[in-house]
């Protein structure tokens, strides 16, 4: 030590340093010694502590992690030390969440097992097909058909969430086909579908069409886009993208995997017919720049999509299968409350004692057909040999005026008056199918009577409006879907 300080310091060697750079060197090494001493006293050491701790505390009261680890109790922290301090809370912050996720998993199974004793856990889908997992599943699903491997199809419904979705995944589901749903849960809504999850033949996939995606189906019924006038004017450009973009990808995937494709087109096609009742031979009056074109012109070119992709597919094998249904006004159970179709609004108004409120006189006319019709059609459509555009609809014609009078006597209750508001642009006056191609190509005809499928539709609505309290209609204006309406009123 003595030696090194004078080898530095001293004089005896004879090699003084210079005096300036001597105090120089003696100005570093304190400051130095200064910066140390202040770091371990406000260093980075008690603060990751203190940090952790308030995560821990936090996690416990939320019970969902997250943003309020980061504060530090409002402390200020120097702009270089978050960084580690944050990446050690990320890794706490996953271990707890997946803690909670493991949590709830293993609640579900219980409830389920109390719910089915006979079901173990890891004997559904393992691929096994004996009569006690048939069993097994008749407990917990609704039942389902057995077919053969030959008999059995891999089916594709894209907005399988939706309204009419739903319905027909519960058919082709019941038939013993494996169906995907791909939704990007905008007008969907998971309660649709719940009753599926869990099972071998269902998978939901959480996708937006908008999106290429890569599966492996014989068949794809393409239903994605709101349908709804405010749901679909809610964001124009994204109800474009979707017929558009949407539609080539999934044209994209049925040309690859050689599926069949139905597409379900509209009866908006017709625009504000001049022709009335509409055969799929007319062409449409449609208005290319009003409030209703982003759905409607969306729809004509995703028809001439498929039928480009059609007559370009080539023939013999390499040839596309296209199904074009336009479906006409469709109601029933699980419609979204918030759509702000006549149907809806007026029996949500009616069960609830309010004014029903009609846009207009009342005397423009709409056909409803019930959605089992509806699903009745799109099958037998997908599995015909029937390749133009079909008409699926209920000609039975009611002006709305008339259907108000109806729903309010079904509904009983007399205390609703008829309520008139201002016509909405662009409302067609007349809509009426003409099915005799449907008729004639698929043996189809709707078998429900409105007044059948309105009760069943009024019950259905009178338990929601139970679940989740008072439901506020949709006007004609364009509106977000509120798909956690039952979710944050049942909290
Ligand atoms: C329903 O309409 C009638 C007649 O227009 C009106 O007198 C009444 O206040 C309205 N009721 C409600 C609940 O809005």
């Amino acid at each position: 030590m003595s030696h090194s300080f004078r080898h530095w310091f001293g004089s005896s060697t004879g090699h003084r340093l210079n005096s300036s750079i001597r105090a120089a060197f003696l100005f570093i090494v304190g400051a130095l010694a200064l910066i140390i001493s202040v770091n371990c006293v406000f260093g980075r050491e008690p603060l990751v502590l203190r940090a952790s701790s308030s995560h821990v505390r936090g996690g416990d009261e939320g019970g969902n992690g997250g943003m309020q680890m980061l504060q530090h109790d409002g402390r200020q922290v120097e702009s270089h030390e978050p960084v580690l301090v944050s990446e050690e809370l990320r890794r706490t912050i996953k271990e707890e969440v997946r803690a909670e996720i493991l949590a709830a998993m293993a609640e579900e199974e219980k409830k389920r097992r109390q719910e089915a004793p006979h079901a173990r856990p890891g004997t559904l889908g393992d691929g096994e097909r004996t009569v006690s997992r048939q069993e097994q599943l008749g407990q917990l699903y609704p039942p389902t058909a057995t077919l053969s491997e030959g008999q059995r199809r891999r089916i594709l419904v894209t907005g399988g969430a939706g309204f009419v979705g739903s319905h027909l995944v519960d058919r082709l589901m019941a038939e013993g086909h494996e169906v995907i749903v791909v939704d990007n849960m905008f007008t969907g809504r998971k309660k649709n579908v719940a009753h599926w999850i869990g099972h071998p033949h269902f998978m939901l996939i959480v996708h937006d069409v908008v999106e290429p995606i890569l599966l492996e189906v014989d068949q794809i019924y393409h239903l994605a886009c709101p349908a709804s006038p405010p749901h679909y004017q809610y964001n124009p450009i994204k109800t474009i993208k979707t017929s558009t973009m949407g539609t080539l990808n999934m044209l994209g995937l049925a040309k690859r995997v050689r599926a069949r494709m139905l597409l379900t087109s509209t009866s908006e096609v017709y625009g504000d017919p001049q022709i009335h009742p509409q055969p799929e031979s007319y062409w449409g009056n449609v208005n290319p720049i009003g409030p209703r074109a982003c759905y409607d012109e969306g729809k004509r070119v995703a028809e001439t999509m498929m039928y480009a992709y059609r007559s370009q597919g080539g023939e013999g094998d390499s040839s596309m299968e296209v199904r074009v249904a336009r479906i006409f006004n469709t109601f029933g159970p699980r419609m979204h409350p918030n759509d702000g179709r006549v149907v809806s609004n007026f029996i949500i108004q009616a069960l609830q004692g309010k004014n029903i409120t009609i846009y207009g006189k009342g005397r423009q006319t709409r056909s409803f057909q019930y959605v089992d019709d509806l699903v009745s059609g799109l099958m037998k459509l997908m599995n015909s040999d029937y390749e133009l555009p079909v008409n699926l609809g209920n000609p039975d014609e009611y002006s709305v005026k008339d259907f108000a009078l109806l729903v309010r006597e079904l509904v009983r209750n007399m205390d609703s008056q008829i309520v008139h508001l201002p016509a909405t642009k662009d409302d067609p006056a007349k809509r009426k199918p003409d099915i005799t191609t449907a008729k004639k190509e698929l043996g189809w005809e709707p078998t429900v009577s409105v007044r059948d499928g309105l009760a069943k539709t009024i019950e259905y609505f009178r338990k929601e409006l139970e679940e989740t309290g008072e439901i506020t209609p949709t006007g004609p204006e364009a509106a977000r879907p509120q798909p956690h309406v039952e979710e944050s009123k049942r909290s």
